[in-house]
């Protein structure tokens, strides 16, 4: 029997994107459109993960002018694509203290060989490991810490988050069967944290690179025409579009015909994650054409669906002191879920 059974924890939802560099269509089809979709059902926390940013070299976080206006940004890109601050707790991570502290508890509940099998370090840290940060090798921990402290049942996140998300669960696990006994004593029931299922869905959990289908699209690629970000006027998301690499052949009628064919996959799922459609349904109505024509249609959704997005965020980042607001607000409403459980686990673990 797992340790989630005699227990039931309230549905929740927690998910997070670092402020580095510009959020691009990756970000924004493999979480955000999930993220304010389950601001209808869910209770639903969003943060800004400033403390994950930190973890690189300052050359790639830029430094703390950067990084301030790296988190306002983001925020106005959150707010931009659909978060509702009424919604949702919409707040950046370095505000609330005790994702660090959780983290330093789960430092010593999680195991090196588990760290040691993450594969975003290895890519991340290259091949000059003893150079990378501690921070960038502890990760995923304060990962585990930036969930749990709210009990989240439930985060959406592209396909390369789910490794982590398996070491939160194991995390989980492992402090509720080492802290077994005194989360009885203490009145907690059979277990105290929820194991979190990864949200992971929809036609483009891992949107590729625009210049080459079998690499991830992400802000670090140094080809811009790589990705399309979500600050692109709407000549330069057609312009990527147009200019995005594709193979000889015209597109299949079928998705088992996408096989093999990187591109043409990543641009067949992009559209049908913007238009809300399947992979088999954009193919229904665009198979056996040539790809030039499919490529006009994508060029001409992308624009109609990420074009405004750019309009809004720029009204945000034109209102500093309302995005400030907005933080503010958020971190106190997650303080409010934080702070007892973080004092539930000092109790728990033995602090006085
Ligand atoms: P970050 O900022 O790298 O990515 C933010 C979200 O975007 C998704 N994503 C993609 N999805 C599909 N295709 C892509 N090419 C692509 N690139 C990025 C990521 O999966 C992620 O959902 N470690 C997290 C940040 C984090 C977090 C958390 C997430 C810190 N604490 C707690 C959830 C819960 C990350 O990689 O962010």
């Amino acid at each position: 029997m797992t340790t989630e059974a005699k227990t039931s924890f309230t549905p929740r939802v927690l998910s997070g994107m670092q402020p580095t560099g510009n959020l691009h269509l990756g970000n924004y089809l493999g979480a955000m459109v999930n993220w304010v979709k389950m601001q209808a059902t869910h209770e639903t926390l969003y943060c800004v993960v400033d403390l994950h940013a930190i973890t690189q070299a300052i050359s790639v976080w830029g430094g703390p002018n950067e990084l301030r206006r790296a988190i306002r940004d983001v925020t106005a890109a959150y707010l931009a694509c659909g978060l509702d601050p009424k919604k949702s707790a919409i707040f950046n991570q370095s505000q609330i203290a005790e994702h660090s502290e959780l983290a330093w508890v789960f430092n010593c509940v999680a195991r090196i060989g588990w760290l040691d099998r993450m594969t975003q370090f290895k890519e991340k840290a290259g091949k000059d490991k003893e150079k990378a940060s501690v921070g960038l090798y502890d990760y995923p921990v304060l990962m585990a810490a930036d969930i749990l402290i709210y009990k989240a049942t439930s985060v959406p996140v592209g396909d390369d988050q789910k490794q982590h998300l398996e070491l939160t669960r194991d995390i989980a696990q492992k402090f509720n069967i080492d802290f077994a006994d005194s989360i009885r004593e203490q009145g907690f029931g059979d277990a105290y944290f929820p194991l979190p299922d990864p949200m992971i869905s929809g036609p483009a959990t891992r949107v590729m690179s625009l210049r080459d289908g079998t690499k991830k699209m992400s802000k670090s690629d140094p080809s811009d025409l790589s990705r399309i970000n979500l600050t692109d006027s709407a000549e330069d998301i057609a312009k990527k579009i147009r200019k995005a690499k594709t193979d000889a052949e015209g597109l299949p009628t079928e998705a088992t015909g996408l096989k093999g064919r990187p591109e043409a996959e990543n641009l067949v799922g992009i559209y049908a994650a913007l238009d809300g459609n399947s992979v088999e349904g954009v193919l229904k109505q665009y198979g056996g054409g040539q790809f030039s024509t499919f490529k006009n249609a994508l060029a001409d959704l992308a624009v109609a669906k990420l074009a405004p997005i750019a309009g809004e965020m720029n009204r945000y980042i034109a209102d500093p002191g309302y995005i400030e607001g907005v933080l503010k607000d958020g971190a106190n409403r997650a303080r409010a879920i934080a702070a007892p459980v973080m004092a539930d686990v000092r109790k728990i673990m033995g602090f006085v």
